[in-house]
């Protein structure tokens, strides 16, 4: 082990708690991430003394400048090239990364890995120039590591009281990790569900949006739901569950099926709130469902009802209300655009106007798309993404022709009054639609010269008089 912690950083650290008498201890995730073979640079460290005054000394030794100190809670930080490097007097209470309790009296290493909330998190490696090194690990988190086992170090109730947070990084650590959560541990999180609610909506939203970054995203949310957690935090998202059977015709589940989709995007995007657009892509389902004897279960609209409810999702979960919003917003309401489009003949009109809509964000939407195919029928499956390999070809040749990204019209507003010598009026409003409309139809090209005639041509057939040419 003391291989691992070589360098000038831990170095000090020692010669640091030399100076002042006291001991220094490497603990929580870096260790864990340590034994598992994950780089970390994120250095959290316990001496049973005083962290700020550890803090400084280290900061002197290592000729670091700036140490940021949180004196209520008794922490200091700094950072040292790529380390991040966290002090903290070991306490006997509960450890929480933004403890709103600031009364903590002083313990020992041991009380402190006590308190930690997954034995896998609980271990400690000695910086003290006695057992230099040396693994401390109480609760057998090396053993847990092998077995892929999340275990709370103390009785789970206690531990999940201390902070509920807890049993939602428990689903997030097996669904990022790929380990079991113990029986016991996983009652005890079903048992204390509700405590969820006096955790603050950001720190939930954080580790759901850790939970949705992962390999297989659906592993978090089906431990979420299986839990009750996810009724008390995302309860608008559980309303997808189920298929209703009329005349013995059933729907899909659309709560599987999101999270079919989900987890088939997660291998070709880090975009979060691509991810996030996966996730919300079929939320106004449950809302939009009519059983029609001729035609059987349709969703009519679910695309622009979803769109409509983000932004109260967003602001509940306290996620981002900027240009994230509305990024899934539109990938929500387009998100039907290329299947309906690669289900008829490819045109290259309705591939125009996809273009127009989408912006810079068509392929992001593609990606969607071909996620959104979960059928099990192989040969739908398979004509599918044949068609949309044909919307995405005909996209790029009819982009690299008409340049038709964040598209603005050619000929502008005020060109046209103008020209005709008018105020703004609906007669504007008709001129330009048809010049949006020609180019679209590929009646025109996408450039001044077409777009100024046929304004003219559009301009007489209202009526109007050509007051002033525009120069160019
Ligand atoms: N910890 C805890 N209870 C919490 C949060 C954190 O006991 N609610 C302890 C754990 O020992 C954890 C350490 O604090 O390992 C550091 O927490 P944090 O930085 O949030 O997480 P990491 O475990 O480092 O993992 P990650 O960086 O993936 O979030």
């Amino acid at each position: 082990m003391a291989k691992s912690v070589e360098g000038p950083v831990f170095k000090k650290i020692t010669e640091a708690a030399t100076l002042l008498n006291t001991d220094a201890y490497v603990v929580g995730g870096f260790v864990r991430d340590l034994i598992l073979h994950r780089p970390s640079k994120d250095l959290d460290i316990v001496t049973s003394g005083d962290g700020i005054e550890l803090a400084n000394k280290v900061a002197e030794l290592l000729k670091v400048k700036k140490v940021s100190v949180f004196k209520t809670f008794g922490t200091a930080m700094f950072m040292y090239h790529d380390w991040q490097v966290e002090f903290v007097g070991a306490r006997k209470e509960s450890y929480r990364t933004d403890s709103r309790n600031p009364q903590v009296s002083p313990g020992s290493i041991e009380d402190d890995q006590n308190r930690r909330d997954f034995t896998i998190n609980a271990m400690a490696i000695s910086l003290r120039t006695d057992d230099f090194g040396a693994l401390i690990d109480p609760f057998h988190g090396v053993d847990d590591l092998k077995n892929k086992i999340i275990r709370t170090p103390l009785d789970p109730d206690i531990t999940f009281a201390d902070d509920p947070l807890r049993m939602m990084r428990a689903i997030r650590f097996a669904t990022q990790l790929k380990f079991q959560i113990l029986p016991e541990t996983l009652d005890a999180i079903t048992r204390n569900a509700a405590r969820i609610n006096i955790i603050t909506k950001e720190r939930i939203s954080e580790e759901l949006n850790k939970i949705v970054m992962t390999e297989k995203p659906s592993v978090g949310f089906y431990l979420l739901d299986e839990t009750g957690l996810l009724e008390h935090i995302f309860p608008v998202f559980t309303k997808l569950k189920g298929a209703e059977y009329v005349d013995g015709k059933g729907h899909k589940d659309n709560f599987k099926h999101t999270l079919e989709v989900l987890d088939r995007i997660a291998p070709n995007t880090d975009n979060l709130w691509l991810r996030w657009s996966a996730l919300l892509h079929d939320i106004a389902k449950p809302g939009t469902r009519r059983f029609d004897p001729l035609s059987g279960w349709t969703f009519h609209g679910h695309e622009f009802k979803g769109m409509k409810m983000i932004p109260a999702i967003f602001s509940d979960l306290r996620l981002p209300l900027n240009e994230k919003l509305k990024y899934v917003q539109k990938m929500v309401l387009l998100h039907l655009r290329p299947i309906v489009l690669s289900e008829d003949v490819v045109t290259d009109s309705a591939v125009r106007r996809l273009l127009i809509e989408a912006g810079d964000d068509i392929d992001d939407l593609m990606t969607l798309c071909e996620a959104d195919i979960t059928s099990k029928n192989q040969a739908k499956v398979k004509k599918y993404m044949a068609n949309f390999e044909v919307v995405r070809s005909k996209l790029k040749e009819i982009e690299a022709k008409d340049n038709l990204r964040n598209w603005q019209p050619p000929v502008s507003g005020e060109i046209i009054m103008e020209v005709f010598g008018l105020e703004p009026c609906r007669q504007v409003g008709v001129i330009k639609t048809a010049i949006r409309e020609a180019i679209l139809e590929g009646t025109i090209h996408n450039n001044f010269e077409e777009a100024y005639q046929l304004m003219i041509t559009e301009g007489l057939k209202l009526g109007l008089t050509v007051v002033r040419q525009h120069l160019t």
